[in-house]
């Protein structure tokens, strides 16, 4: 038997515990019910037992031992609470207070601070330290945008350093000074240069690290909670909304609650502010001219019954964003299938409904769900198609905890390096937009010694007709490197993979992650396929059968309709006379912003539904003013296939109506009547439509609702899309463009965020050194990315990362639309850099 394995007989206060080698006392405690007081530990940091508030007392042992480092021995007797204990805990913390502050009624901590907490219950009145105490400044001092700080509170556990480094990855936290001088702050006590997470302000347990935004608005007392869901990615981090006297004040993620605990990143912390922005759309508004006037909401279905009676139901159609609640898009797909009549509809204007199908079979997401932890323990995790440290931070923290436990080899594919690579055990650079063919030499090489193996999944479709040497050449990478990655991969019993939105932008690698599939799968493999999305609920629009051709549950349709590509065309020319566009910017996002806009322009009658004035919106003809998380209820699936609900800890802004409660009215107006018989349970219609969710429980008021289960539906139908080629340069624009979402900025709705854009003075567009030096330039100055017919300025960034020939720009800034620089039909667009 392994000596992990052994299970150790020990006594704690007079209870006898059975538990495993290695484990720690105060888990073993734990196990029995009781609660030994902790100050420094966390659990997913490194312990480091320097506080001595979790001392413990072991028979035969003359020192007290801290339970949060020390392991347990068969035999042992603790006492968690002797005299002895109880005394030093005292006097510890007396020592803590020595030098503390003690400026609660200013501190922004007070009544949520866990050294107050402590001394009340752990402390006593007085103390014998009347030494002047140490001062470390005068006035609290700005770090970052959203990070204010005050040493004066410090307790010195160095949490903030260990998350920082541990957990976050950034390791930008430090100590200067030594003994009672010592200090936790950033280099020089500068502005940090960071991401801006959060998550030292999250884990300090006193009022050293605060939020800026925050400062002085509210006590924890005077705040209106609910529980709720972030919306700028698919991982669903659990955050509760904090409200005082009308103003969202806080998004903050308790310990416990979702299985992000306290993790979130810098979008999720800071970006609720677009529920108090001045920005929203609070009214029905009708066209007049080239501006818009304020309309009632009978007015406004009184229009909307008009000028739909005059269309055809062949020339309608709908797109639904997929950051909308699973209700709502069940919704939605239902009027527009039922009271509009048209199987014209989508939950993207990026990518296609072919792709997204071939996505979603390739990552078996009709499989079922399952928890965060289980999908990326492996003993190889293979993260491709996402620049994932960016596009779904909270996955990399917990990536880097599993994988830097020892427990799984992590390997990355990517065109751009990420913060995970300093994780890694092995990095991998392909040419942006070449997934297709890395993949498919990996395969080859993964069958390099069995030929045999590799004929019999030739009619899957795996082609052995080129050369390992010439797909990597074409694919960027070398031999050497796919040799070592497919050796991991044979190494290995179980696998994972995270395959991101990459492979739905560029329109290829899904086939090719299939084939992989059923190429490790042959070889024995058991292996997990995680979709890495940014839409907070991407898998539940699908799921819901927001799909021109997959109903809910993922059932295919023998007629299918068009997809939001399919209906711009139809726009361009002429021949969609109704589009009801909820939540999605598709002139924001389609690839090619110039073709998006003159589509949208000839809809004969657009109706857009959203919280803000996007570039859609101003296209319609009649806009309704709807709901953001945090206004309404609802459920929302994560890219895992958990369904966590949402609350609202606030009503929409003015006229502002939640999105259901339209889609409703805008049924009856387009059929009256179709109210009388339409379902009023959706959740439960949802049970029955779809039956992978039929152990949700959507009122659950706990950590979430279920996670959705498998289904016998295939996808086979999806796998003879054409995937798109790569790019092919020319002389005059020599550089390839690639995009993707920034650290704080996913989705158009982020983009709305006044603390997220203070986070990033203005948009960059990022090189690396080889390209920069070639072109003459610098970081820091200001360029000119062109293709042909656009041109626009961005601050330039040198990042070691960008490959030669690259340039990156995130494509959700407000003011610099990256989908200008695309043609229709084009993945990679070829730019030119100019001073
Ligand atoms: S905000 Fe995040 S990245 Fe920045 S110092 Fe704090 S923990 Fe580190
Ligand atoms: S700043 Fe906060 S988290 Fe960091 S060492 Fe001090 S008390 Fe601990
Ligand atoms: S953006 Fe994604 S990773 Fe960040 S807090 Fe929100 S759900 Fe979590
Ligand atoms: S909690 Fe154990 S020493 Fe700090």
């Amino acid at each position: 038997m392994e000596a992990a394995d052994t299970k150790l007989i020990l006594e704690i206060d007079g209870r006898e515990v059975r538990v495993k080698f290695g484990t720690l006392i105060l888990d073993a405690a734990k196990e029995v019910g009781i609660t030994i007081p902790t100050f420094c530990y966390q659990a997913r940091l490194s312990g480091i037992g320097s506080c001595r508030m979790c001392i413990v007392e072991i028979e035969g042992q003359k020192k007290l031992q801290p339970a949060c480092i020390t392991p347990v021995m068969d035999g042992m007797k603790i006492a968690t609470n002797s005299d002895t204990v109880v005394s030093a805990r005292k006097a510890m913390l007396e020592f803590l207070l020595s030098n503390h502050a003690m400026d609660c009624p200013v501190c922004d901590k007070a009544g949520e601070c866990e050294l107050q907490d402590m001394v009340y219950s752990h402390g006593q009145r007085d103390s014998k330290y009347g030494e002047i105490k140490v001062r470390h400044h005068e006035k609290d001092y700005i770090i970052s945008p959203v990070i204010v700080k005050n040493s004066n509170r410090c307790v010195q556990c160095i949490r903030c350093i260990r998350v920082c480094r541990e957990v976050v990855g950034r390791g930008v936290l430090g100590s200067v000074g030594r003994g009672a001088h010592q200090e936790e702050t950033s280099f020089r006590k500068g502005e940090l240069e960071c991401d801006n997470c959060g998550m030292c302000i999250e884990v300090c347990p006193v009022g050293c690290f605060m939020r800026l935004p925050y400062r002085y608005k509210a006590r924890p007392w005077d705040l209106k909670s609910a529980v709720s869901v972030c919306p700028y990615c698919a991982t669903g981090c659990k955050t509760t909304l904090q409200e005082r006297d009308g103003e969202v004040v806080r998004s903050i993620a308790f310990k416990g609650l979702g299985f992000n605990d306290r993790m979130m990143c810098a979008r999720g912390r800071f970006g609720y502010d677009i529920l108090n922005s001045d920005k929203r759309l609070t009214s029905p508004l009708k066209r007049k001219g080239d501006s818009f006037e304020e309309i009632s909401w009978s007015e406004a279905f009184g229009i909307i019954s008009a000028g739909f009676a005059k269309t055809a139901p062949e020339k309608r159609g709908g797109v639904a964003s997929a950051s909308l609640t699973n209700e709502e898009l069940f919704f939605f797909q239902k009027i527009m299938r039922e009271a509009v009549g048209t199987p014209n509809l989508d939950s993207a204007s990026r990518w296609s409904g072919d792709t997204a199908g071939a996505f979603i079979a390739a990552t078996a997401i009709n499989e079922g769900g399952r928890t965060i932890y289980q999908a990326v323990s492996s003993d190889t995790v293979f993260v491709l198609g996402t620049q994932l440290s960016e596009e779904n931070p909270v996955i990399d923290y917990i990536v880097r905890h599993v994988t830097d436990s020892g427990r799984s080899n992590l390997v990355i594919a990517s065109p751009r390096a990420m913060k995970l690579d300093a994780t890694a055990h092995q990095s991998i650079r392909h040419i942006p937009g070449e997934i297709a063919k890395f993949l498919n030499a990996l395969i080859l090489c993964l069958y390099e010694d069995d030929p045999g193996g590799l004929a019999s999944l030739e009619g899957a479709g795996i082609s052995s007709k080129v050369s390992i040497s010439e797909l990597a050449t074409l694919s960027g990478v070398t031999a050497d490197e796919l040799r070592q990655l497919s050796l991991r991969l044979k190494r290995s019993e179980t696998v994972s993979i995270l395959a991101g939105t990459d492979i739905l932008r560029l329109g290829q690698g899904a086939r090719g992650l299939r084939l992989l599939k059923l190429a490790l799968e042959a070889m024995g493999k058991r292996l997990r396929i995680l979709p890495i999305l940014d839409r907070a609920n991407q898998r539940g629009a699908w799921g819901m059968g927001v799909h021109p051709s997959f109903g809910p549950g993922f059932r295919h349709l023998e007629a299918g309709g068009l997809d939001c590509y399919g209906m711009l065309d139809a726009a361009a020319e002429g021949k969609m006379e109704f589009m009801y566009v909820v939540g999605e910017d598709i002139a924001g996002m389609y690839p090619d912003r110039g073709f998006a806009e003159a589509a949208l322009s000839k809809v004969g009658f657009l109706v857009v539904q959203d919280t803000f004035m996007t570039d859609t919106a101003l296209k319609a003809d009649l806009i309704l003013p709807g709901a953001l998380a945090g206004e309404k209820s609802g459920t929302f699936t994560n890219q895992v296939g958990r369904v966590q609900n949402l609350s609202p800890v606030q009503s929409p802004p003015g006229q502002a109506r939640i999105d259901l409660r339209i889609m409703e009215d805008l049924a009856s107006s387009v059929s009256p009547g179709y109210m009388d018989n339409a379902c009023k349970d959706i959740f439960g219609c949802i049970q029955k439509a779809v039956p992978s969710y039929i152990n949700i429980d959507n009122k659950s008021t706990g950590k979430d609702c279920g996670s959705v289960v498998s289904t016998d539906v295939t996808f086979e139908a999806f796998f003879n899309v054409a995937e798109k080629p790569g790019a092919v340069l020319s002389g005059e624009y020599p550089l390839r463009l690639i995009t993707g979402n920034h650290l704080f900025y996913s989705g158009n709705l982020s983009s709305y965020s006044d603390i997220l854009r203070g986070l990033l003075k203005e948009p960059v567009a990022e090189v690396g050194p080889e390209t920069a030096e070639a072109l003459g330039l610098s970081d820091g100055q200001h360029v000119n990315v062109a293709c042909e017919g656009y041109l626009d300025s961005f601050l330039l960034k040198v990042s070691r990362g960008t490959p030669p020939g690259v340039v990156f720009i995130a494509e959700n800034y407000a003011d610099k639309p990256v989908n200008r620089f695309f043609r229709r039909g084009e993945t990679i667009p070829r730019v030119k850099i100019t001073s």
